[in-house]
């Protein structure tokens, strides 16, 4: 994707709502209902933006919703493009370039993810504090294009400290207790093995999804600042003695809605600019 193309979609969004989003929201599976409690929304199919591609999964609404959220503007994409639908790493990451021309500073990035970590528990809310990448690829890989960022983008701080301590007393003052940990990025769509968990615990992953590390990575590029919340929906494979399935990711993230809802707006009421 070029910068012309992004331009494009740009153009098309701006011409549909008057203001400037300052705040990204990428919203994961069962997690969309936060853009549904923004304020005067604008909504827009990404099947009606162009060069967006179109949402696959069950679960998942393809649409951003633009509008006011805590006194704040934000952009929220209720539902994300994954790699093992088939797109491209461009077009999974093309929502966050075309956010960054928008003008966003911020980029809140949610997930259900299988616990690795054994002292999680599903429906814990994970600070997310550093990844693996172990998807195979990367989505800068190409030639760079040195006004969307830099070739060699530094990564030692991918989320933001000052964001992981800002929504760590937000969810002291809400007496929610939270995690904190590393994610790791899989490309599903199988869930992992028992082998592979053991495997990913050994290298110091607390968390497993399939989504987020690509969008962090390009944001990233874009200098945009990341908070990355992970819920944990389920234990991954061979902790407890049951098989994993879609439904219980979405059960549980039904079940910790409000606590997600109530700690995400505190942290975008205060987020530090
Ligand atoms: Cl256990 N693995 C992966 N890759 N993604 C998940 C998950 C597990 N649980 C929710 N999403």
């Amino acid at each position: 994707m070029n910068q012309a193309t992004i331009k494009e979609a740009s153009k098309y969004i701006e011409n549909k709502y008057t203001g400037k989003p300052t705040i990204g929201l990428i919203l994961g599976s069962g997690l969309g209902v936060l853009a549904d409690q923004i304020e005067n929304p604008v909504t827009i199919e990404y099947k009606d933006i162009p060069h967006f591609p179109e949402s696959t999964v069950a679960g998942h609404k393809g649409q951003l919703v633009i509008g006011t959220l805590e006194g704040k503007q934000v952009i929220a994409m209720q539902g994300r493009f994954h790699y093992y639908e088939g797109y491209t790493m461009e077009q999974v990451t093309f929502p966050v370039r075309v956010m960054k021309q928008l003008g966003i500073e911020s980029l809140i990035v949610t997930n259900a993810a299988g616990g690795i970590n054994t002292n999680f528990n599903p429906g814990d809310l994970m600070l997310i504090t550093d990844h693996l990448n172990n998807m195979g690829t990367n989505p800068l890989i190409g030639k760079n294009d040195d006004g969307l960022g830099e070739r060699f983008p530094d990564m030692s701080r991918c989320y933001d400290k000052t964001y992981i301590e800002h929504a760590e007393q937000c969810a002291n003052e809400l007496s929610l207790s939270i995690q904190k940990g590393v994610y790791v990025g899989n490309t599903g769509p199988t869930y992992e093995t028992p082998a592979e968990i053991k495997m990913l615990r050994i290298l110091g992953g607390d968390a497993v999804g399939m989504s987020t590390v690509p969008e962090v990575i390009v944001a990233n590029h874009a200098k945009i600042r990341v908070l990355g919340i992970s819920c944990i929906s389920n234990m991954a494979a061979g902790i407890l003695d049951q098989p994993l399935t879609h439904t219980e990711v979405i059960d549980t993230t039904n079940k910790v809605r409000e606590d997600f809802l109530q700690f995400i707006k505190k942290v975008i009421h205060t987020l530090p600019q």
